[in-house]
């Protein structure tokens, strides 16, 4: 972690309660995600218990406690895409990459979300590698697609 970076966000607040969800997102923008080591530097500046930070950082799904893999997938789980089969494609890209939702892989080349909508429904069932969409997945296709990009992968 960023030893420099942490100091100069904390600095930029009083250490007020209030402060907490600011500093989280703060942290967050620069580091990608929220380190354990600066959870713990925000509970002491704060003055509060460890545990409230996590739990805060865990309550709202804005933060992300793990980082995020190379190739970050979103798969929809909005109701246009569950009527066409977004379950199943979820189920497949598991099998494939070998990690369930909100897991990353070991390598740190794939993540996995679900969401509630990509907002591209008319090309339901859709996910999202990074900024790419992909639409109208059969589990099929979504298997050829990772098998394809785990290929190309170095
Ligand atoms: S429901 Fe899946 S994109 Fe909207």
């Amino acid at each position: 972690m960023k030893e420099e970076l942490l100091r100069r966000i904390l600095s930029s607040y009083k250490g007020r309660r209030e402060d907490l969800i600011p500093i989280l997102q703060a942290v967050q923008a620069n580091f990608g995600r929220l380190p354990e080591e600066a959870m713990l530097r925000i509970a002491r500046f704060i003055g509060i218990p460890e545990s409230e930070v996590y739990s805060v950082a865990s309550f709202y799904t804005q933060f992300r406690l793990t980082p995020l893999g190379r190739k970050h997938v979103t798969v929809c789980r909005g109701t246009a895409c569950h009527i066409r089969s977004a379950p199943q494609i979820l189920q497949e890209i598991e099998k494939v990459v070998g990690i369930e939702e909100g897991e990353v892989t070991p390598d740190l080349e794939y993540s996995l979300e679900t969401v509630a909508c990509i907002g591209c429904c008319a090309l339901a069932p859709c996910i999202r590698i990074n900024r790419d969409v992909y639409g109208e997945l059969t589990p099929e296709r979504a298997r050829e697609l990772f098998s394809t990009s785990k290929q190309m992968s170095p």
